[in-house]
């Protein structure tokens, strides 16, 4: 058995029917898993429960609302009934959610989008975890985004979402890591799916307006999350929890990444734009940042030298 192989396992894969979801489910099928495939769209999870089937895997489709507690019950137990105890489980599913700031965005919507995005992550969670314990163990991912850490216009409820998802994956993993249950975070870039055309109108113009902001010039692929999915949960990643992985960057995030949570939320007060390309102009506002660090707010006693490990001197 390779690192990456999850022969044997079953995973129980939320948003499954679409896009990075269904990606997942068919690459961790052809990892070796029997996999059950949820989703609110019923046709959907049964298209890729069939495609998994018709390529020779095992897989169960799943209707589900994550934001119901007795749809992620029913889900979790059917898929222990048909498959056996769930060990992988990833939360993909979230709500595409139309551009608003807090002024423009009803309570409802609000609501809506943390009970799918968030609660939807915590009751999957609750629903499988007592299986997996039972069985031994196993591994969670949150598919969060890198709009968890960085913000972006018009786009309040959905940044707030994924900044809880990846919160979620930190505490859970503190509390489940005796139960031998790794839980992680994945944070990709811009993916082509549904949720680009979407946002941009069309994928031709998501890959023209976001692809370039990549450090890849290009937007990532649903492939692409699986292949990162698929180490996560596989005993490729066994000593990996309580982390974010990125498959998938803009610039500007990758250096704020490289520097310490803390420093994410006193960067935007230097007042300062943080390009990886201009290293000589992140130098020059060193100083401002550690105004800034002296002030208490920075996590480590020898910031500078952190500084000049990111600065590659
Ligand atoms: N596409 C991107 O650029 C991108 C970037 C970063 C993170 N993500 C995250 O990746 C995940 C998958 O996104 P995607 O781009 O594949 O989107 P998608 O819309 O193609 O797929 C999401 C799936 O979730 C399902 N879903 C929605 N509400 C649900 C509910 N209440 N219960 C169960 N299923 C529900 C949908 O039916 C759909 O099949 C999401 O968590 C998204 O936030 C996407």
């Amino acid at each position: 058995m390779t690192n990456s192989s999850l022969a044997g396992k079953v995973a129980l894969v939320t948003g499954a029917g679409n896009g990075i979801g269904r990606a997942i489910a068919q690459t961790f099928a052809k990892a070796g898993a029997a996999v059950a495939c949820a989703d609110l769209e019923a046709a959907q999870a049964a298209a890729v429960a069939q495609s998994i089937e018709q390529s020779g895997g095992r897989a169960l489709a799943l209707t589900c609302d994550v934001s119901r507690e007795a749809d992620t019950v029913a889900a979790a137990n059917a898929a222990r009934e048909k498959l056996g105890p769930v060990r992988v489980l990833v939360n993909a599913a979230a709500t595409i959610d139309r551009n608003a700031n807090v002024l423009e965005l009803a309570p409802d919507d609000w609501d809506r989008i943390f009970a799918v995005n968030v609660k939807g992550a915590f009751l999957m969670s609750r629903a499988v975890l007592p299986m997996m314990i039972a069985a031994g163990g196993g591994s969670i991912v949150h598919i969060a985004s890198q709009l968890g850490r960085v913000a972006a216009p018009q786009r309040v409820a959905y940044c707030s979402t994924k900044g809880a998802v990846i919160q979620l994956a930190k505490a859970m993993a503190i509390d489940h890591a005796g139960d031998n249950v790794r839980v992680n975070a994945l944070s990709p870039g811009a993916v082509a799916t549904r949720r680009m055309i979407h946002r941009y109108g069309g994928m031709d113009e998501a890959r023209r307006t976001a692809g370039p902001k990549h450090l890849l010039n290009r937007l990532g692929e649903p492939d692409e999350i699986a292949q990162a999915a698929l180490f996560l949960a596989s005993d490729g990643a066994s000593f990996m929890t309580g982390d974010e992985d990125w498959p998938c960057l803009e610039p500007g995030i990758l250096m704020k990444r490289t520097i310490p949570t803390a420093a994410l939320v006193v960067m935007p007060n230097c007042g300062h734009t943080i390009n990886l390309e201009e290293p000589a102009a992140f130098n020059a506002h060193l100083d401002d940042f550690f105004r800034i660090v002296d002030a208490g707010r920075w996590p480590t006693r020898d910031p500078r030298a952190m500084a000049g490990a990111i600065l590659g001197r």
